[in-house]
């Protein structure tokens, strides 16, 4: 005999402790830190029908950074599947409070300036697909190359712990050097560094760690997300703007263990405009669902191949791409043509992006500029929280400035 149903069975609404997890996602990247821990956050109520309220208190009320705190808490709200809406409640900090959130977010800033792990400022991109041979890693070296020439620096770590390919992608062939750090008791990896116009790139990757790139079979019973996890916490990153991580093919560990150590990590999901790509790619939408990662586009890969004649041929299908990303609810971030300067500029370890002048090149570099601008402009952001009452000295909380 069946049994009755459940009647809570399918009402999965978050918990408060659930949201307020999710919240500790959203960074105030002025502080440091995360919302819930600077006592931003105040009561939450989660209604029957998924809408959220939040009471949320700002350092000031004039807070500059309000509209971008407002959009980073909707968006990792509305990842889980249940709500509805996101209601916020403004409020504003007493003086002890800004006061309390100052010591901490300088407390933040001294352990940070020795800390390995990536540093709170930085924008964390993962490029990540639902099958092999998409095009993630080249997508990867060419952002990260467009980014750092308009004089970001740009972390990148390469996820794909056996498959790797991004030091030959980049000319980055080095070695990877280890150093000690005060306040460490082992040394800490040193990323290989290379100058891209007035930015600067800085690499790590299991290809610096061994001779060739067969050797990397001895790495095969080494846990991928172990590795990833000493990439993250012992290598001395330094001061960084964005880290892009280019993502093994066809695994959900590292996106899983990801999304426990660096919840912040929003996706890039890269797809061919094959609809059966898209079908493939959805997966990684999921699972980007299900470990409550934000997706921050989708980029359409060999979308088309322009011949010489200017005909424009689409081999590999139309539309999977603006599909995809219309069944996540997010932006297309663009669509990149086949070209063997693509290829070419792989194996040379010259991305395309950098001296390219073809199609391929520019929409690498608008792609690049697109997700600048979604980024939060730290100097554009002053005044809001850094000011301390008690001595009224400005101070800066960010160890890089
Ligand atoms: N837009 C493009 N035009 C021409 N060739 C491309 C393009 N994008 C990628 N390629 C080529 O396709 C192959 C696969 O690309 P890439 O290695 O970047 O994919 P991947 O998704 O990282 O693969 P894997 O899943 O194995 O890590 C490479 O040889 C690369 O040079
Ligand atoms: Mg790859």
């Amino acid at each position: 005999m069946e049994s009755a149903p459940d009647k809570n069975q399918g009402s999965a609404l978050p918990s408060t402790d659930a949201v307020r997890n999710l919240l500790r996602a959203v960074i105030d990247p002025e502080l440091g830190d995360n919302v819930v821990d600077l006592g931003m956050v105040g009561d939450i109520g989660v209604s029957p029908d998924g809408v959220v309220t939040i009471g949320f208190k700002l350092t000031i009320k004039g807070c500059p950074l309000r509209a971008q705190l407002k959009k980073d808490i909707e968006s990792r709200l509305h990842v889980h599947p249940s709500v509805t809406k996101v209601v916020i409640d403004w409020g504003e900090m007493t003086a002890d409070e800004r006061t309390a959130v100052m010591t901490r977010a300088r407390w933040n800033a001294r352990e940070n300036a020795t800390e390995t792990a990536v540093p709170l400022g930085a924008r964390v991109l993962a490029i990540a697909s639902g099958k092999g041979g998409v095009g993630k890693s080249s997508v990867t070296v060419n952002l990260a190359a467009a980014l750092a020439s308009h004089g970001a620096t740009v972390g990148v770590l390469d996820a794909d712990i056996w498959g790797f390919s991004i030091p030959r992608m980049l000319g980055m062939p080095d070695r990877l050097q280890a150093e000690r750090v005060e306040g460490r008791d082992k040394p800490m990896i040193l990323p290989n560094e290379r100058h891209v116009g007035s930015g600067l790139l800085k690499v790590v990757s299991t290809g610096m760690l061994v001779d060739d790139e067969s050797t990397a079979l001895m790495w095969r019973g080494l846990m991928l997300t172990k590795a990833v996890e000493q990439f993250l916490n012992d290598v001395h990153w330094g001061e960084l703007d964005y880290l892009l991580i280019d993502m093994p093919p066809g695994t959900g560990d590292v996106q899983m263990g990801l999304a426990r150590m660096l919840p912040r990590t929003d996706l890039i999901i890269v797809t061919t405009p094959a609809i059966s790509a898209q079908k493939v790619a959805i997966r990684a939408a999921d699972m980007a669902r299900r470990s409550f990662l934000r997706v921050a586009g989708v980029i359409e890969n060999m979308s088309h191949f322009r011949c010489d004649h200017g005909e424009s041929y689409p081999l590999f299908g139309v539309g999977g791409g603006q599909a995809l990303a219309d069944e996540i609810g997010v932006e297309l971030l663009g669509q990149v043509p086949i070209e063997p300067t693509v290829a070419a500029g792989g194996d040379a370890g010259e991305p395309v992006a950098l001296h390219g002048t073809g199609d391929a090149a520019r929409i690498f570099n608008e792609i690049a500029a697109r997700l600048a601008e979604q980024t939060v402009s730290l100097e554009a952001m002053s005044g809001c929280s850094a000011r301390d009452e008690t001595d009224g000295v400005e101070v800066s909380v960010r160890p890089r400035s």
